[in-house]
């Protein structure tokens, strides 16, 4: 997505080879309109599939899923890292380990938003390890319900995480692939077309 890409050379961060800070309109500060545009363009490139529920993950997933429900007229669904006081009732879970935070931590779902009936687009800001998609690819699965994909806004796509949900046989959409970063340069590639 040009307009994505052009975004991120203009007021991207590259902290080091692997870490690119994007506050400035996705991880902080969040450009509204082009939220509803990955939306949009999220929907655009799922359009064959019958999505019946976005899923994400708090906190950075959530304004697009939130746009990718308004294209698609669905409801979205974000998991949550923390056990909350008024969640007394059934969850699916996953663990997680975060490789930047050396930490192990729940996703949860409640029962009551997430079974067998719903098709299932899971959407996020990063494609980094991998690590919480696949805690998410897992609850979906747990649910009995059906994956039609998992689209990334940013793709680091010299780390592991599209390797691992290919194994899985889950198709992978990404509006912005970095292939390479240093300090003060920045590759991408063509996001590949399945
Ligand atoms: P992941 O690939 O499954 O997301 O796991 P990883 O442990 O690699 O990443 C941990 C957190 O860091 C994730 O956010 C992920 O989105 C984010 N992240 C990974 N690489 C980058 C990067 O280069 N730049 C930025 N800005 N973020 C990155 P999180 O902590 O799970 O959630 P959130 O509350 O920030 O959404
Ligand atoms: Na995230
Ligand atoms: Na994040």
């Amino acid at each position: 997505m040009k307009v994505l890409e052009d975004r991120i050379r203009e007021e991207g961060l590259i902290l080091s080879d692997t870490v690119l800070k994007v506050d400035s309109f996705l991880n902080h500060q969040v450009d509204t309109a082009l939220a509803l545009e990955i939306g949009r363009e999220f929907a655009r490139r799922f359009a064959d599939k019958p999505i019946t529920k976005v899923l994400t993950i708090e906190a950075s997933g959530i304004q697009f899923a939130m746009a990718v429900g308004i294209a698609l007229q669905v409801p979205f669904v974000y998991a949550k890292k923390k056990k909350a006081v008024t969640q007394s009732e059934q969850v699916y879970s996953a663990s997680v380990h975060s490789f930047t935070r050396q930490e192990t931590y729940q996703v949860t779902i409640s029962k009551n938003y997430l079974g067998p009936e719903d098709k299932v687009l899971i959407v996020d800001d990063f494609l980094a390890t991998g690590a919480a998609l696949v805690g998410l690819v897992q609850i979906v699965s747990e649910a009995g319900a059906e994956l039609a994909g998992v689209g990334c806004v940013i793709e680091k796509g010299f780390q592991e995480g599209r390797g691992l949900l290919e194994q899985m046989n889950v198709s992978v959409e990404s509006l912005a692939t970095i292939s390479k970063m240093a300090p003060g340069e920045i590759y991408f590639q063509e996001p590949a077309k399945v």
